[in-house]
């Protein structure tokens, strides 16, 4: 689609296009369905489809699989099981403890077994329901506080500890303990988990994947098909969403169709059914937590112990970086000077839990706001005035419990600008005259803050590369290592090599992230897409400059540093020329017009194994003041007003800034509201469809919804000033969560109520009638 010429020219005049809010790359072709997802991707010739078997049994033997049925019926060309690898049978985790296929036991309801191809995707599936499995049951593991007490770890257990938290706690004028459970979620991206695999001439292979890290998909199917990584291209245009879901899950996808596409030697597609979706990925780590705290008259900590209990599924997958993650935030905004913190990380026959938007970072954030929440109830504090209290110092009070100094902290002027803004006192004592008169209805309130760290915990994926090409009517293509799921990321990126050649957005397009022009890219994760490969993209699009730069200060008589590049046009001070005609003169004088960019963050480092070091470049902040109302009759309750502060540095894309924030609130609402996963007592998930598994709708926006800035610049060197925006927002729901239980402690005449999450209409009632 080509915009109008005065389109262009206007963008041309403009101001620089970061900072401004530019619509999304793609959402013209989205809203016209001329967006292109894998499964609109025009099928080659001859192209299968294949369905999973799936274990119908939590935990036991597999002594055989009857296929003979499935292989029957029309339109069915095989089943392929783990005899069907011809590489390693297993896929290539960090843990190395993940089959492709079920080998000779299952692990959870759900567990894929093999798939049955056929020529359409219904016969396949018809026929996958065919596939008899003989299994001799064994006992399964189906809480994470029982397999801790089993010590049924996928990883061994962590602990964080700094000075006496014993003796703190001892000495305390008062002392709490508690413990609490949050449930898990599932990802309800839009577009499922799906696959493409085309075989390409002398064993190389194409693979169209929906993922968020296409270099992982290319490693797990070169390992599984037993064939160098070089042999495998792996493209994605986009995902219809991700939210960490498609960090590795897709990868097992991916490896599946590659196994039966390898053994027939023809194109296999696999798109997953929603509900073997639901049945077969890892969702968000559901959390167990106990803890004891100490604390003085005026609510401040004074010794902290706390486990954390994830429930981490039937194998490892990345449950390591995400318990990690939820250790390093189980501060959240306060300093705890003395403290124990133990992580277990539980195996339990579930799916195998994965990325989920946060990461860990809201299960270690949710239980420090219940004990600053638990704090100011046993003391009848305003729990604001406890969480002020408690919060990380400038220049005292302001080492982590992971002995990182935070050296960025706005916390104080952020959250007292918020109470301001938000009316928070004065709605506050409105809300204690409404309960005063309100019989049923209760209206609770709460203002949280969030602290959260951007880079990768694990150091190494802090990495980036790009790609700049300029073709020689001065358009350009930009290729990165991240992937678009609707963030905004190839936005933003364009938006950045846009300003740093001084051409208008739409002179740059983005192209899909493929694996055979920037090599080795880590995840597009921990919301740090634009911090890496923006920059990365900045560094290739600035050396293409710099080499113009060179050109025209030869030609003109002048310093390189001279020339300036804005508006399409490049200037001397003494000479104009237009971009396109400048490129065209520089391609005739043999000048490179393309380049790459490399970029990987600095100061970071942490040491693995006591979890101490600095793992973060720096801290994204935010709060946010939440409002509900709660039927003590029934426990039904609504959000009825949401103010946010939220810290973006400077903002790239205000506009898509704020769709994170929106977007990423009401996800973390639904979080901790409506999203009930149930296992039944076999292990079986029986919240498998959205009949079942309520994610928000769009009746359940708050009608007063307010969002603003914070207007300061990433005080570290980061892509424009900006912060990272894509997770941090997600923990601002956590404000839903407190006034909820605000709201039910209202209830029941000011006494502190335990509250499991999610705060179903069930889990209300049970905390107001408890
Ligand atoms: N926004 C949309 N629309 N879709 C998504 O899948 N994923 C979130 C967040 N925002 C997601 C999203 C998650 S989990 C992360 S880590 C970041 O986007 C990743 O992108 P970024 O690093 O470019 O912000
Ligand atoms: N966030 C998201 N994905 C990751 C991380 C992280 O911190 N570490 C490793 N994979
Ligand atoms: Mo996001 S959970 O880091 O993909």
């Amino acid at each position: 689609m080509n915009a109008p010429d005065t389109f262009l020219a206007q963008t041309a005049a403009a101001k620089p296009a970061t900072g401004t809010s530019h619509y999304h790359e793609s959402a013209r072709a989205q809203v016209a369905g001329a967006a292109t997802y894998i499964d609109d991707i025009p099928e080659v010739k001859g192209t299968l489809h294949a369905a999973p078997i799936l274990s119908n049994v939590a935990h036991g033997m597999l002594k055989g699989i009857d296929a003979s049925e499935a292989l029957k019926m029309e339109g069915v060309r095989g089943v392929f099981t783990s005899r069907d690898v011809p590489g390693d049978k297993f896929l290539a985790t960090f843990v190395h403890d993940e089959p492709i296929f079920a080998v000779d036991k299952v692990e959870f309801i759900g567990q894929v077994v093999g798939v049955v191809v056929a020529d359409t995707v219904m016969q396949a599936r018809r026929a996958a329901r065919k596939v008899k499995l003989d299994v001799d049951p064994l006992p399964a593991i189906l809480d994470p506080r029982e397999a801790a007490r089993e010590r049924s770890f996928v990883l061994p257990p962590v602990t964080v500890r700094r000075g006496d938290p014993e003796q703190g706690i001892a000495g305390a004028r008062h002392r709490l303990q508690g413990s609490l459970d949050v449930g898990g979620q599932e990802h309800f991206y839009l577009e499922g988990q799906v696959g493409y695999v085309l075989p390409l001439e002398q064993d190389q292979w194409w693979v169209y994947s929906s993922t968020q890290h296409p270099g992982e998909i290319q490693h797990w199917v070169s390992h599984a098909l037993g064939l160098p990584n070089s042999a495998v291209t792996v493209e994605c245009r986009r995902m219809g969403g991700g939210f960490g879901g498609k960090e590795t899950q897709s990868g097992h996808i991916a490896v599946w169709a590659a196994v039966a596409a390898n053994r027939l030697r023809r194109p296999v597609k696999l798109r997953l059914d929603r509900d073997d979706d639901f049945m077969i990925t890892g969702k968000r780590h559901p959390f167990a937590y106990d803890y004891e705290v100490g604390f003085d008259d005026d609510g401040l900590i004074c010794g902290l112990k706390l486990v954390l209990s994830t429930n981490c599924g039937f194998s490892a997958d990345l449950s390591g970086p995400v318990a990690d993650r939820a250790v390093f935030h189980a501060d959240n905004a306060y300093f705890l000077g003395d403290v124990e913190i133990v992580s277990y990380r539980c195996k339990t026959n579930t799916q195998s839990h994965t990325a989920f938007r946060g990461f860990g970072g809201p299960q270690g954030m949710i239980v420090i706001e219940a004990i600053m929440g638990d704090i100011a109830r046993e003391l009848g504090l305003d729990p604001l005035d406890v969480r002020k209290r408690n919060l990380y110092g400038i220049e005292e009070r302001n080492v982590t419990h992971y002995e990182m100094k935070v050296e960025d902290n706005i916390l104080a002027p952020l959250v007292s600008r918020l109470e301001e803004t938000s009316s928070y006192r004065e709605r506050r004592e409105r809300i204690a005259r409404w309960n005063a008169r309100s019989p049923v209805i209760k209206r609770g309130i709460a203002l949280t803050p969030v602290k959260f760290g951007i880079s990768f915990t694990a150091t190494f994926f802090n990495q980036a590369g790009a790609l700049v090409h300029v073709y020689t009517d001065g358009s350009v293509q930009v290729n990165h290592g991240g992937t678009e799921m609707g963030q905004g990321l190839n936005t933003k990126v364009a938006q950045i090599v846009a300003d740093e050649l001084g051409v208008p957005f739409d002179a740059v397009r983005v192209t899909a992230a493929d694996t055979s022009k920037v090599p080795n890219a880590s995840a597009t994760a921990a919301s740090s897409g634009t911090d890496l490969n923006g920059r990365a993209a900045q560094f290739a699009a600035r050396q293409v400059r710099e080499r113009l730069a060179a050109f025209v200060a030869e030609r003109n008589h002048c310093e390189a540093s001279q020339v300036i590049f804005a508006h399409g046009q490049v200037s001397t001070p003494t000479t104009h020329i237009a971009w396109e005609q400048l490129v065209d003169d520089a391609y005739k004088s043999r000048v490179q017009l393309w380049s790459d960019g490399f970029y990987k963050t600095p100061k970071i480092h942490y040491d693995k194994h006591t979890l101490t070091g600095r793992p973060f470049y720096y801290f994204a902040y935010g709060a946010a003041c939440t409002e509900v109302a709660i039927d003590t009759l029934t426990g039904e309750n609504r959000v009825l007003k949401v103010d946010i502060l939220h810290d973006v540095g400077h903002s790239i894309n205000p506009a898509i800034d704020i769709g994170q924030i929106e977007g990423g609130f009401i996800q973390g609402m639904g979080w901790l509201t409506t999203e009930q996963l149930v296992w039944n007592d076999k292990g079986h998930l029986a919240t498998h469809a959205p009949s079942t598994y309520k994610i928000p709708a769009t009746g359940d926006v708050p009608e007063h919804f307010r969002i603003e800035l914070w207007p300061e610049a990433n005080r570290e060197d980061n892509v424009g000033g900006s912060k990272a925006v894509g997770e941090p927002p997600f923990m601002l729901a956590i404000s839903v969560w407190e006034a909820l239980r605000d709201a039910a402690c209202a209830a029941r005449g000011g006494h502190a109520v335990r509250m499991d999450a999610p705060a179903t209409a069930e889990n209300v009632l049970r905390a107001v009638k408890a």
